[in-house]
């Protein structure tokens, strides 16, 4: 005779309900936004289907509609025209710069939304790296106290949490120290600590004309041959004062999220990148996958692998379809 019967557990959806051990809500997501200057413009990213990039007008409209679904938190990011980018990131700590603007128009738009800004300087850098470069390298320690005045501008703006995604030694450490300094204790810092050198970040690129002008990000960010490495990463910028720490891309990493799920004792956000968005909506496009049934999937394997906070494209899809 059978005593265990687990089908027993599967046979209704209220009983699936009862027992599922991970769901997604509209708190699980930070939704990246792309700020272009200008006016009235809402262009497509054409690697990215169904998702664009606003002027300042039409962020407040875009931002009110995430406050409303019930979407809490954005992740900025700023293209810059290309006469402002040069190889020291001088842009980059404009007072007045697109992104110091992005900060203020979002917080005018929805007071409460948490806001979130991308720390690296390849939107501003004529070379498309991420750090201030010398002899064909990116530099390290130049670029470090480069990112820690940009951490300290975007403070002063209004941002709520940096999220450093340069992979440069020694950043968490340098923008905690000068933020604390500077009496913004409550800033806090989400660090892209394991962050690997992927090739699923090409729409991304297309979106803000970030691409490398020379060679590739490898000498920065990781080797996705590796996992231990990881860890290790991760534990640095913990100690270096990082209050969430980050894995990117998502679903080819999702035993490096639990990895470190299992040893930290911060929030862990997963960033599912553009690469990752723009293969399903292709898929979906050709008819050769069903679009919310994998999006569901893969999202709840972000969360089931040991996310806390999902970085995703997919954040008004999916909570549209969850109604
Ligand atoms: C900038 C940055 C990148 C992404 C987030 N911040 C690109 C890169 O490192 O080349 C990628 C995000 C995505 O692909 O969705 N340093």
């Amino acid at each position: 005779m059978l005593l265990r019967r687990n089908r027993r557990l599967r046979t209704t959806e209220a009983t699936r309900a009862l027992v599922r051990e991970n769901t997604i809500t509209p708190n699980d997501f930070l939704v990246p936004l792309f700020v272009v200057e200008g006016k009235g413009i809402k262009e497509e990213i054409p690697s990215m289907p169904n998702y664009y990039r606003f002027s300042l007008d039409l962020l407040t409209t875009e931002v009110k509609a995430l406050w409303n679904m019930g979407l809490k938190a954005v992740l900025l990011f700023v293209k810059v025209p290309d006469n402002l980018k040069d190889n020291k990131g001088t842009e980059a700590l404009n007072p007045e710069g697109l992104m110091q603007r992005a900060i203020k128009t979002v917080k005018d738009a929805a007071p409460d939304m948490l806001v979130m800004t991308d720390i690296a300087l390849d939107p501003y850098s004529s070379y498309g790296h991420d750090g201030i470069v010398k002899d064909g390298y990116i530099t390290n320690d130049p670029t470090v106290s480069v990112l820690a005045q940009m951490a300290l501008s975007h403070a002063q703006a209004g941002a709520d949490f940096v999220a450093p995604s340069d992979m440069m030694d020694g950043r968490i450490l340098a923008i905690r120290e000068l933020l604390e300094k500077e009496d913004f204790k409550n800033t806090g810092i989400m660090s892209y600590s394991a962050k690997y050198a992927s090739a699923f970040y090409g729409p991304f690129r297309d979106a803000l004309d970030s691409a490398p002008g020379f060679g590739d990000k490898k000498t920065y960010q990781m080797d996705f041959a590796n996992r231990d490495e990881a860890v290790k990463e991760t534990l640095m910028d913990i100690d270096e004062g990082a209050d969430i720490v980050m894995v990117k891309p998502g679903l080819c990493y999702l035993d490096i999220v639990r990895d470190i799920r299992d040893v930290v004792d911060v929030p862990v956000a997963v960033y599912q990148v553009s690469g990752e968005y723009s293969m399903l909506k292709a898929a979906a496009e050709k008819g050769w996958l069903d679009h919310d049934a994998v999006m569901l999937e893969q999202l709840t394997a972000i969360k089931r692998a040991g996310a806390h906070i999902i970085a995703s494209y997919f954040a008004k899809d999916v909570v549209k379809l969850l109604g």
